[in-house]
């Protein structure tokens, strides 16, 4: 297994190039199966959950097709792919497939809304929680389907098609919003999704969508009206700038100090977050070109944040900002209202010297003038990134295990890290 190597204490200086959204490119992917027709979709960032993901769709008889390297595009600008259902020739989606990936599940909306009938293997818990899927469920239940679960499978069924019907979530679910949002755009009737999810991520799903030939109101809101189609054609969109990449980058600028600007990065989508970064005492500004991130010399002050759905600030992002504030001045209180067990990086957090006490689900973070280098892992992609981030600023060497994480959402990480300045190198393992 690769690892990667930082040798900390360099500043942060120049361009980093902002991806496609990895959240937003997953369910814009599988919304290729509601039509017979082309999606073509650009901007979709190099990543192993979208491999993973192309992998699951070629199973229910999706052809993939990758535009070629054009004049100007490197491994770092987004790729071209252009997807075709024209026939969907196994509404199944097997548990060697959906356990590698949970967003996998999603296909179940669309192969319902297509096909009358899907299988999905429930997706089982994951290192931040248990990650049920009752609201999914939920959701095509109000819109008409009969579900069963049998050995370890959601069988969804609705022979005579998908009715508009009244969707309020109990709890803002983003998942639980793209699946109703797919089933429903081929449903019979008006559907009313109350309590939706205003994450970006919808709204770019429901913008593809309209583009497909959907009639969606108030996506970005929470509540969103569906009028359903009787077919949907095939569109052309480009994945919006991945939101929880700029905040990364961002604390790991604030972290090391320097000046970078965010190629491509839209404040609107983070706000929350950057206004987070503006208290702690960086300088953040928003340009033409993107986001520019500055600290130069001033300290960092401890902040205190609670998770909470958008626009609050992100829970993709607690864990970079528990790193940053391990060096900040006095003690930061992090909340994690999400998920009820994302802090496995404290632990790891701990062992480059940070002071962090856990109650709840709240943590203590109490600021130490440095950190020292050490070996670490963690066991999700947003937690190893913390660790990237905090040994950019830590002493010495830091040697990051299970790589394989940040390979499912971070494109191009250590060069883009090592262009601006940082000692970052992957080993081969
Ligand atoms: N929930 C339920 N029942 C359900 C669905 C969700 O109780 O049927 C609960 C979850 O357990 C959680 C809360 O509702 O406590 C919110 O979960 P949500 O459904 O919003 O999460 P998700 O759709 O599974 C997406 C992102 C996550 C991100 C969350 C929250 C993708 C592929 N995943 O997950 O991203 O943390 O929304 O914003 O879009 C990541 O990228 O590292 C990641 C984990």
């Amino acid at each position: 297994m690769d690892k990667i190597r930082i040798t900390g204490g360099q500043r942060l200086d120049g361009a980093i190039p902002i991806s496609g959204a990895k959240n937003a490119a997953l369910p814009l992917m599988i919304a290729s199966l509601l039509t017979d027709e082309t999606l073509t979709l650009a901007n979709v960032p190099r990543l192993s959950d979208v491999s993973a993901l192309s992998r699951i769709l070629s199973n229910h008889g999706v052809d993939r097709s990758i535009a070629g390297k054009r004049i100007g595009q490197s491994a770092e600008t987004g790729q071209t792919i252009a997807l075709t259902a024209r026939q969907i020739v196994d509404t199944c989606a097997p548990y060697e497939l959906v356990s590698t990936m949970r967003a996998s599940f999603w296909v179940i909306a669309p192969i319902l809304a297509r096909m009358g009938e899907a299988k999905v293997s429930l997706p089982g818990g994951c290192a931040i929680g248990t990650r049920p899927v009752d609201l999914l469920l939920m959701a095509l239940e109000r819109l008409g389907a009969e579900i069963e679960i049998e050995n370890g499978y959601a069988i969804a069924r609705a022979p005579r098609g998908l009715k508009g019907a009244e969707i309020v979530f109990p709890k803002v679910t983003v998942g639980g919003t793209h699946t109703a949002l797919m089933a429903a755009v081929l449903a019979q009737g008006t559907t009313v999704i109350e309590n939706a999810a205003r994450e970006p991520e919808v709204t770019d799903l429901a913008a593809c969508l309209t583009k497909m030939g959907a009639k969606i109101e108030g996506a970005g809101t929470s509540r969103i009206v569906v009028t359903g189609v009787a077919r949907l054609g095939g569109a052309h969109h480009a994945v919006l700038p991945d939101r929880i990449e700029t905040g990364t980058y961002a604390m790991a600028v604030a972290m090391t100090g320097g000046d970078v600007l965010l190629e491509g990065a839209r404040a609107d989508l983070l706000q929350s977050a950057l206004d987070v970064l503006v208290k702690a005492g960086v300088e953040v500004s928003s340009t033409k070109e993107g986001i520019r991130v500055r600290r130069n010399g001033q300290p960092l002050e401890a902040v205190d944040v609670e998770t909470d759905p958008f626009p609050g600030f992100p829970t993709d992002l607690q864990a970079q900002f528990m790193a940053l504030m391990t060096k900040a001045r006095g003690t930061s209180r992090i909340r994690e209202t999400i998920f009820e067990n994302r802090f496995m990086h404290v632990q790891e957090l701990a062992r480059l010297g940070a002071k962090i006490r856990l109650e709840g689900d709240c943590a203590h973070v109490e600021g130490v003038a440095k950190l020292t280098g050490a070996p670490v892992m963690a066991t999700d992609l947003r937690a190893s990134v913390s660790l990237v981030i905090a040994g950019l600023a830590a002493e010495g060497e830091t040697t990051i295990n299970r790589v394989y994480h940040l390979d499912r959402g971070f494109e191009a990480l250590e060069a883009k890290l090592t262009r601006c300045g940082a000692l970052v190198e992957r080993l081969s393992g």
